[in-house]
This record gives structure tokens, C-alpha cells and sequence, in this order.
């Protein structure tokens, strides 16, 4: 949640600091603020609201300086206000902070430094850092942030200025995202790569309480024993342009379109047409070792635990193998059966959710295995993973996620596959069928998102819909998940994800005629079934628009609108039905004059708990 980045070089830092909050303002955008060393002091700037409110307030000032953090704020302790923006300095501004993450026991530290006789002037738990700093700091910057560190409890990525060391720019990180950005007379610090792309390829990826020194030419990474660490240049290889709009009008649309490349980036590399198998990276998953796994958790958080359920729903139809998938936030609080003989598949898009990352964790203290689908390389999880199977999707910045969920989606149909296979649930023949069709999806979602303007149209006639339900039966229902959290996310529309079958024990009581039931009906073996279902609402004057394949034309007896999807086997449709509810939720979204890139209340990378 919150975004920082940190400069130190010949240039003036503010642009560049601005320049950086800019790609980090999907991770929060309560409030902003910048802290520049202009010779004679540390200079911060900073406001409630988001980067524009910044830079107007920053208008006609002069804010000059080649050192300085930045800082764009999620809320968690303490409402969006000036008081509670970042950075935050010690009382007579010598010392300057950034922050990224949660202290559990600020509340603590705080009382003890009131006694010894510290003001603060915010709510927030940041505030007891660069106190606690100033209560250790003995002219040794390095020093006081490894004594403060000793002493949180959380998570951190810290950036932190010090007048009296002003060649210096002073980084640590526990829990929390933090890269470092390898320039020619210039370094950086980031919570991000995007914040830092225009200016270096070269990244070092920093470890869990690892502090780092940076000079304009210079970057020392110490632990907490001050012994310097050899790290290794992570070289970015996508493009800046990835993490651009690219003449689309809001990222979220973009990242729709680019679903097709994406499909095929994360699927064609694993399926060979001259192997006949899943190319799972280097991942080992023979015969031998799977049978000696005997659970399975999938596990993840939002969007990344919905495409988690369909992994479950077909490990368990078609590798025949018992999956239990949980959210991340009550996995881990409920003592889970964990042992050597566990495989967990941890799914995360950021690969730095705070609970998804605690619950690998859990698994990997208990001697599981996990695999990680992660999408950003390098990341947290994609580090601690034992393997790591990527999703191909590049940089995702809108906070709703669409083309990740997509690319996760592709990653469960390889690991079902190649498991059914490995554990001779499919013959070879099926297995070369299976992988016929995976070969035609990517076309296949350039195909639905042709019906771009059609769903725009739908999501415009809809506007005023108040409850939207989302139901099928089977995967179908899984898929209704997603496309209800879109809609509540980007859209702000309540709306419910339902079993078909479950509508008439109770929530049918709330259909009247403002309510606008999704069916998706994908699977052919339950079509009829959801039809009846879809009746029942239509008989209670709601609208029911319906996403079904083609040739399925019966529902149009029913249904007020259908969209339809390629023909497809049922085993992945999921991945073409939901394309619809994106493209309807964006449409909404827009259409109600939204911000759907920066929702309200959300950020993109949740590294709370
Ligand atoms: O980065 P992750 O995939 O771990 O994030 C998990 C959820 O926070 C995320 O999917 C969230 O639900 C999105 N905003 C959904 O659009």
C-alpha cells in the first residue's frame, strides 16, 4: 500500500520524484508528499489528496535540491489529512522519513518516546520511526535506522534523509517492497520498478532487513550485523512502454485489450508442438514427486483466489487430486494441517500481498513445498517460492486486476493439464486435444473483445442497476465471482456472486425490477438447470443479461440481452466468459465518471494485513 521513491544525483530530485509518485499512484493516493536536502535544510512539501493536489500546491515554490524522497499515501493509521502525509520529519527536521508497510507496536514505542519527551504532531505509526531514529542517532545515520529497525515490529521500506549527511541517502526494507535503481552518477530507491524505468534498467532487488546506503555514485547494501552484501544486477527487459497507457484512456482498458498477447505469452512457451507435454519451466512435478504430495492449498487474496477456485475446480475434475482453496486472510489464522507432503500453490499478481506471502510462509515452516504463479519477477513470493511458474502479463497498474486474473487462469489450465498427464488422468490423444484448443484461445479472446461496443452499450443501458447479481453453476460460478468483484470495485455497484441454484434460499427475496442478474452459461451439462434459474428471476421482473457460447441461442427465449463467447470445452471457458463482465464493469465505470485506475478506498498492492 503506499508507494515511496528516493533520488540522489546531480539532477534536481523533485521532477524526478514526482515523475516516480506518478507510477506508484495506483498503490495509494490518500495524500503525497516530497522532502528535498536544499543546502541548508530538508524542505517537505506535502498535502491530503492525491499527485495533482501535490503539484499544484507545489506550483510557482521553489523546491530545489539533488537528494530527496517521495512518498504517495494508502491510509491506514490515521485519516488522509496534511498532518498524517508523508514524509515525516523528527522534531527539528534533521531527519526525514518515507514509509511503506505497518508497525504493530507503534503504540508502544510511541509511549515510551512521549516519556522521554518526543512530540508528535501525526496520528500516523510512521511518525515513531524517524522518532525512534532521532532517539538512537549518534552521527551515524547507518546506525540509528539498524537500532531503530531492531526495535519495530512490521513491515517496512524506508526511505530516509539526514541533513547533517546530505551525500547520503539512507533505504531499509522488512516485509515490504523496495528496489533500488542502479544509475551514472545517480541512484535510486523505489517501491516499484515503473517509478524508475525511464532512468535504469538496472535494479538490485533488496532482501528482508537489508539497509542500504546510496550515494550519487555509489550503493552499499549491509545487513543488520553492517556486513556488505553482494547483490546480484536484476536487468529489467520489458519495455517502459509496457507501464504505459499507450493512447488508451485509462490503463484498466488497456491491460483488457492486451489480453490476447498475454494468453499467449504465459501459455505458448509451456506448450511446445514438438513435446508432447507441459513445459513447466523448471519446475519438478514427475509422476514420482506428485505422488508424493498428498494435499493441495491454493491460495490467494481478491481476484488472484478466484482464479485459485477454478484451478481447484479442475485439479479436482481432472487430475482427480483433493485441492482445498482459501483466502490468505483466514488460511493462516486456523492452524492448517501443513507437512512435508503438502504442495501449496500460492497465486498473487503483485507477489507482495502481506497474508498471501505470511501463508507461504506458514507452509514453507512446516516443510511444504510451494509454488508460486506470480506475476512481477523478482517479487517477494516470487523469491521465497520454492518454484515459481510466471504469469507472462507485464506491468498490471490499473488496482483492478483483469489481464493478470487472465494469465492466472492460463497458468491453472498448464499445471491441470500437465498433473492429469504426469498422473495418466488423460491419455496422450486428450492431452494433445486439450492443447489443440489452449493453441485457439488467444484468438478467441481477441474475439470477444471485438464485442467491445456492444458491451459498452449494455453497460451504459444498465446504468442505473442498483443490486447486480452474478450467477452460474460450476465454473461458472467462479467466474461470476471476478466479474462481481469488478463491478463493486470500478463501478461502486452493489453487487452479489451467487450459486444459481442458491437464488431461490433467499436472495431472490431482493429481485425487483431495478435488478440486473449476470448469468454466465458455459457449461453444458448445467445449461437447463441455470436456465430454470434465470426464468425464476425473470418471473420476478428482473433483467437478465446472459454470457453463454455460441450456438447456445435457446437462452435468448429468456434473457433480456446475451453476449456470446467462442465455442469452447467447458474445461476453459472461464477465461473467455469473464472478458464480458471486465469490459461491462470498465464501461459502467466509466460511463458513471469514475476513476477507475485509482478506486476509491483501494490501492494495488495490499502489503497489510
Ligand atoms: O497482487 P495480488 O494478486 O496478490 O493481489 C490480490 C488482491 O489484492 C487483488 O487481486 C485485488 O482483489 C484486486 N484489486 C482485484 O481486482
Amino acid at each position: 500500500m503506499c508507494g515511496i521513491v528516493g533520488y540522489i544525483g546531480e539532477k534536481q530530485a523533485l521532477k524526478i520524484l514526482i515523475d516516480g509518485l506518478k507510477k506508484l499512484e495506483y498503490r495509494g493516493y490518500d495524500s503525497a508528499g516530497v522532502a528535498v536536502y536544499n543546502g541548508a535544510g530538508i524542505d517537505i512539501k506535502k498535502t491530503k489528496g492525491r499527485l495533482k493536489d501535490l503539484e499544484e500546491k507545489l506550483e510557482g515554490q521553489e523546491v530545489l535540491g539533488t537528494i530527496g524522497i517521495g512518498h504517495t499515501r494508502w491510509a491506514t493509521h490515521g485519516a488522509p489529512s496534511d498532518q498524517n502525509a508523508h514524509p515525516h520529519p523528527n522534531s527539528n527536521q534533521t531527519i526525514t522519513i518515507v514509509h511503506n508497510g505497518i508497525i504493530e507496536n507503534y503504540l508502544e514505542i510511541k509511549e515510551e518516546l512521549i516519556n522521554k519527551g518526543y512530540k508528535f504532531s501525526s496520528e500516523t505509526d510512521t511518525e515513531v520511526i524517524v522518532h525512534l531514529i532521532d532517539s538512537y542517532y549518534n552521527n551515524d545515520p547507518v546506525d540509528a535506522v539498524i537500532k531503530a529497525m531492531d526495535k519495530l515490529e512490521g513491515s517496512y521500506a524506508l526511505g530516509v534523509l539526514f541533513k547533517d549527511h546530505p551525500d547520503q541517502l539512507i533505504a531499509a526494507r522488512k516485509d515490504s517492497p523496495l528496489v533500488v535503481g542502479l544509475g551514472k552518477g545517480e541512484n535510486f530507491i523505489a517501491s516499484d520498478i515503473p517509478a524508475i524505468l525511464q532512468y535504469t534498467r538496472d535494479v538490485y532487488l533488496l532482501e528482508d532487513e537489508e539497509i542500504v546506503i546510496l550515494t550519487k555514485d555509489d550503493v552499499k547494501i549491509l545487513n543488520k550485523e553492517k556486513e556488505e552484501i553482494n547483490r546480484e544486477i536484476f536487468k529489467v527487459t520489458w519495455d517502459v512502454a509496457a507501464a504505459e497507457k499507450g493512447g488508451y484512456e485509462h490503463f484498466m482498458i488497456k491491460e483488457i485489450f492486451e489480453q490476447p498477447k498475454v494468453v499467449k505469452d504465459t501459455l505458448m512457451p509451456r506448450l511446445p508442438e514438438n513435446q508432447n507435454k507441459v513445459v513447466l519451466d523448471n519446475i519438478k512435478l514427475s509422476k514420482k514427486e506428485l505422488e508424493n504430495i498428498n494435499k493441495i492449498y491454493i491460495i490467494g487474496c481478491g481476484t488472484a483466489y478466484y482464479a485459485g477456485l477454478i484451478g481447484k475446480y479442475l485439479l479436482e475434475r481432472i487430475a482427480r487430486i483433493p485441492v482445498v482453496a482459501e483466502v490468505a486472510s483466514e488460511f493462516r489464522y486456523r492452524d492448517p494441517v501443513l507437512d512435508d507432503k503438502t504442495l501449496m500453490i500460492v497465486l498473487s499478481q503483485s507477489g507482495e500481498t502481506a497474508d498471501t506471502l505470511a501463508a507461504l510462509r506458514l507452509a514453507k515452516k512446516a516443510g511444504s513445498r510451494v509454488l508460486g504463479i506470480v506475476n512481477v519477477v523478482g517479487s517477494s513470493i516470487a523469491r521465497e517460492a520454492d518454484d515459481v511458474l510466471y504469469t507472462w502479463a507485464g506491468p498490471e497498474i490499473a488496482v483492478a486486476s483483469t489481464k493478470a486474473y487472465s494469465a492466472q487462469l492460463a497458468c491453472m489450465y498448464l499445471l491441470t493439464t500437465h498433473i492429469a498427464l504426469e498422473m495418466g488422468k488423460i491419455t496422450e490423444d486428450r492431452f494433445k486435444e486439450l492443447r489443440e484448443e489452449l493453441y485457439k484461445l488467444p484468438e478467441k479472446v481477441d474475439v470477444v473483445l471485438k464485442q467491445s461496443e456492444k458491451i459498452k452499450k449494455l453497460a451504459e443501458d444498465y446504468i442505473n442497476s442498483k443490486n447486480v447479481f452474478c450467477v452460474g453453476r460450476g465454473l461458472d460460478y467462479m467466474v461470476s465471482m471476478e466479474g462481481s468483484l469488478k463491478l463493486k470495485e470500478v463501478a461502486y455497484v452493489h453487487s452479489e456472486p451467487y450459486a444459481a441454484g442458491e437464488l431461490k434460499h433467499g436472495p431472490i427475496a431482493l429481485i425487483e425490477d431495478v435488478s440486473l442478474v449476470i448469468g454466465i452459461l458455459t457449461q453444458e451439462s448445467l445449461y437447463e438447470k441455470t436456465i430454470s434459474n434465470l426464468k425464476e428471476i425473470k418471473a420476478r421482473g428482473g433483467k437478465v443479461l446472459a454470457i453463454t457460447l455460441e450456438g447456445n441461442t435457446e437462452i435468448e427465449k429468456t434473457a433480456d440481452e446475451v453476449i456470446y463467447i467462442p465455442e469452447t470445452p467447458w474445461i476453459f471457458t472461464s477465461l473467455l466468459a469473464n472478458i464480458p463482465q471486465q469490459l461491462f464493469a470498465y464501461y459502467m465505470a466509466t460511463a458513471l465518471g469514475h476513476d477507475v485506475d485509482k478506486p476509491r478506498n483501494l490501492a494495488k498492492s495490499v502489503t497489510v494485513e
